[in-house]
């Protein structure tokens, strides 16, 4: 019995300490954990559809009158800056004809879909609008 207890404690320990570890690792914010939901990436792209595409095409790569959102392009300047950036960069610019035009949501929604469209995963939760959570959150190569 006292055994069994010892494991039993053993492993809440070892299960408070792997969930703990789960915890950080969203603080810390790597885009690998998963920040943005599938449910809100969607929604993202009804956004881009109606206000992004025009210019962005439909394949987010761009063209002549607007760069590529995808890849290279998108790491080259967004690799080692914050979702606190990408989101109030395309907030204060963008659609660049009528800046700030869209509900905070919409905008958030439309950094989901882009960030789905470069590969990284969703998760369980929606990303909020809320600087001080996406200043946290680093955009890193994966
Ligand atoms: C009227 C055309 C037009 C529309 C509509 C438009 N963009 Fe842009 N976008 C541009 C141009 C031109 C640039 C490059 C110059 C600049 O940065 O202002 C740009 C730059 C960007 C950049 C920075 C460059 C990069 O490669 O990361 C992002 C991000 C972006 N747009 C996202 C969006 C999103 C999201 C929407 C929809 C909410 C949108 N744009 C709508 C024309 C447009």
């Amino acid at each position: 019995m006292k055994l069994l207890s010892t494991l039993a404690t053993g492993f809440v320990a070892m299960t408070l300490i792997l969930s703990a570890n789960a915890v950080l690792g969203q603080e810390a914010g790597t885009l690998s954990a998963g920040v943005f939901s599938d449910t809100q990436a969607a929604r993202g792209a009804s956004v881009y559809s109606a206000s992004c595409e025009s210019c962005h095409a439909a394949d987010l790569r761009g063209n002549s009158n607007a760069p590529s959102l995808l890849g290279m392009s998108f790491m080259f300047l967004w690799e080692g800056r914050s979702l606190e950036e990408f989101f109030v960069t395309i907030q204060k610019t963008m659609p660049s004809e009528n800046p700030e035009s869209l509900p905070p949501q919409s905008y958030i929604d439309v950094v989901s879909y882009i960030l789905q469209a470069n590969n990284f995963p969703a998760g369980p939760t929606e990303l909020q609008a809320e600087l001080d959570i996406l200043r946290q959150i680093q955009i890193t190569g994966h």
